[in-house]
């Protein structure tokens, strides 16, 4: 059974796609939900859908203390998804190609520290791009830099506000994020 511990800030409806996609696959399952956000609403889905949900602040993501919580829950797969902080050194050197991110464009462009969200989808409307897309991609050291495991793209040339945009990434990402995240585990991607 491959295991697979996600880490998110907000409402996480990404993480329960992921975790819905596992529920009655006896090859791989999602172990843990983490989130920096004692309030995040991702907690209250892992909980719903009976995933173990941990919460940190900022202090226990570099000292160490989510380490040992990541380590306990011997993931195969580390799977960041709309997590907003920095990750630390300390579980990426540990964990080197086992960590992967979603990002609500096609990087390289509008990425880098503070391309999150809607900031993301209102840049890209700014600048009067015709698509846009998501980026799937292993996580290192810098924001949004890692080697890219996968994209897709979609055209928003019907869209005039940002919200708009978002909704077609989202569809993007729940349709591609738990196929891709499978891949990963059972195949040669
Ligand atoms: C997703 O759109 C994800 O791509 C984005 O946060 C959203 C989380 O949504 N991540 C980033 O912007 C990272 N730079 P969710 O909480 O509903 O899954």
């Amino acid at each position: 059974m491959k295991r697979i511990v996600i880490f998110a800030s907000g409402s996480g409806t990404n993480a329960e796609q992921i975790i819905l996609h596992f529920k009655n696959n006896n090859q791989g399952n999602v172990v843990g939900v983490l989130s920096n956000n004692l309030h995040a609403k991702v907690l209250e889905k892992a909980k719903n859908h009976d995933v173990e949900a941990f919460s940190f602040d900022k202090n226990e993501l570099s000292d160490g203390t989510v380490l040992k919580i990541v380590e306990s829950l011997q993931p195969d797969l580390i799977v960041l998804a709309g997590f907003l902080l920095k990750f630390p050194s300390d579980i990426i050197s540990k964990y080197p190609e086992c960590i992967i991110n979603i990002h609500p464009a096609l990087l390289p462009k509008y990425g880098g520290k503070g391309m999150y969200g809607m900031n993301v989808h209102k840049a890209v409307l700014e600048n009067k791009e015709k698509e846009t897309g998501i980026t799937i991609h292993y996580v290192n050291e810098h924001y949004d830099e890692g080697g890219i495991i996968f994209q897709k793209t979609v055209s928003i040339e019907n869209c005039l506000t940002p919200e708009e945009v978002a909704i077609k990434v989202q569809e993007l990402e729940h349709e591609y994020f738990p196929v891709v995240v499978e891949k990963l585990l059972f195949s040669n991607f």
